[in-house]
C-alpha cells in the first residue's frame, strides 16, 4: 500500500498542477487579485463600468472604471504597478498580469477580432 502510495504521489501532484488552466488562472487573478477586485471597477470582460454616481455643486458626476479590453500588455503591466486616483496599485508579478491579459483577450475574442475586421477595412 505504502509503495502504491510512492508511485501515485508524483501524478498525483502533477494532475493537481494542471488542474486549472492559464485562462481559469488569469480569470481568478482577475477576480481576486490580492487586493480590490478588477471586476468591480472595470466589469465582468473589462468592459468598464459605472463605479459610482453622485451630485454635487456641479451637478451628476460618474465615476467609471475604464475600458481595458483594448489596452496592450504592456500598458496593463504598467497601471497595475502604479498610483492612481481611484485605481488602487496592485503587487502582482509580469506573470499573473500576463495571466489577466490573456484571460480579457481570450474572452473578448469575438469583440476584439470584429474591432480588427473594422479597422483594416477603413
Ligand atoms: C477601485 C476601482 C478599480 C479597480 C479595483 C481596478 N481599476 Fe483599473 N482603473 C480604474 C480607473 C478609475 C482607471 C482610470 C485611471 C484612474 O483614474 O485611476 C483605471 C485604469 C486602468 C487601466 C488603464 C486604462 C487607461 O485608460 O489607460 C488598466 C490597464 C487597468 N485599470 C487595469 C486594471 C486591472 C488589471 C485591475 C485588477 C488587477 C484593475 N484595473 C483594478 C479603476 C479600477
Amino acid at each position: 500500500m505504502k509503495r502504491l502510495l510512492l508511485i501515485l504521489i508524483p501524478f498525483i501532484l502533477s494532475a493537481q498542477e494542471d488542474f486549472i488552466s492559464h485562462y481559469e488562472y488569469g480569470e481568478m487573478l482577475y477576480a481576486n487579485p490580492r487586493g480590490v477586485s478588477c471586476a468591480q471597477c472595470h466589469g465582468n470582460s473589462g468592459e468598464g463600468r459605472v463605479i459610482v454616481s453622485y451630485k454635487d455643486v456641479d451637478g451628476k458626476q460618474v465615476l467609471s472604471g475604464a475600458d481595458i479590453r483594448k489596452k496592450s500588455l504592456k500598458e496593463m503591466i504598467y497601471s497595475v504597478n502604479s498610483y492612481h486616483k481611484v485605481m488602487p496599485r496592485y503587487y502582482l508579478t509580469d506573470e499573473e498580469v500576463k495571466a489577466i491579459y490573456d484571460y480579457l483577450q481570450i474572452k473578448n475574442s469575438h469583440y476584439l477580432s470584429k474591432l480588427q475586421k473594422n479597422n483594416t477595412s477603413k
